[in-house]
């Protein structure tokens, strides 16, 4: 038996980086999946090599998600888990962020969580429960000048998060809901952060662990085994809670 078996768990923007790192962890602890994203060919290669689901979604589509809802119901007949994982990191500061990097930067980030959460709620309550994770970042705990509108956005996720989670409990849905906030793991928003900002080209540094103790860069594993963890009935006494993992960045 896996450690998620058989739950049955949606990962949105699940085609790349670490959304595709949570499909292939839980794939092979047992979950059922279905793998959303709106970069069609990446998202159904994923699907077809690790035996899941495929849906093409734009979170930000509100109307995405009640086709997403039925989808999963009629492919599976329930749901146990939402990795609301799709993401977009935008580089401007205060001074050059535009009004359409904002909106575009909170519908991704903050409608589609927060769409995501209803959604997931509805089929959950049906199903017994569940667990729902949204991807904040160390973004949210101390801010990132160079990347104003994602801070805020994923501050939002994190404040969210808590308010789900306790209403979730208050109500005694069997529903969890926590934050995961990463600080820099080796993904293609990464590799083009490290390029733009500081002219590192960081996939032709091979080796994870130089990367990991030299510039203090984790691997989309670090982050796949946290969200098993929260899938999984290992975790279920933890709602409301911020899970960092940074490797002690944010300490000092
Ligand atoms: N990599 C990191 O260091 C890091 C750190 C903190 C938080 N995060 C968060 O983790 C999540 C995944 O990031 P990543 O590093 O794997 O990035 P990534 O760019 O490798 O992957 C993001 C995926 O989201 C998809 N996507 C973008 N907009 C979408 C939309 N509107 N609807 C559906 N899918 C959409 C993309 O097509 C892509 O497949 C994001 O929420 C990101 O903010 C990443």
């Amino acid at each position: 038996m896996g450690r998620v078996e058989n739950k049955v768990v949606i990962i949105t923007g699940a085609a790349s980086g670490l959304g595709a790192a949570d499909a292939r962890m839980l794939r092979s602890e047992g979950a059922k999946l279905i793998l959303t994203d709106i970069n069609v060919p990446a998202g159904e290669a994923l699907a077809q090599e690790i035996g899941a689901a495929f849906f093409p979604q734009d979170v930000s589509e509100e109307d995405s998600w009640q086709a997403l809802m039925e989808f999963t119901l009629a492919t599976y007949g329930r749901l146990d888990g939402l990795v609301n994982n799709a993401g977009i990191g935008i580089i401007a500061n205060i001074e050059t962020t535009s009004t359409a990097v904002w909106r575009q930067t909170m519908g991704v980030h903050l409608d589609g969580t927060f769409w995501g959460c209803q959604a997931a709620i509805k089929l959950m309550k049906a199903s017994g429960g569940g667990s729902i994770i949204n991807m904040s970042s160390t973004a949210a705990l101390v801010g990132i000048p160079a990347y104003l509108a994602y801070s805020a956005a994923k501050g939002g996720i994190r404040s969210m998060t808590k308010s789900i989670a306790i209403h979730c409990k208050q109500q005694k849905l069997g529903i969890r809901c926590n934050s995961v906030h990463p600080g820099s793991i080796s993904t293609p928003m990464v590799h083009h952060a490290l390029k733009t900002l500081v002219g590192v080209d960081l996939p032709a540094q091979t080796d994870p662990e130089q990367q990991r103790l030299a510039m203090g860069i984790g691997e989309p594993d670090d982050v796949a085994h946290m969200i098993v963890y929260l899938i999984s009935d290992e975790s279920k006494h933890i709602t409301g809670s911020e899970m960092v993992i940074d490797n002690g960045d944010t300490v000092v």
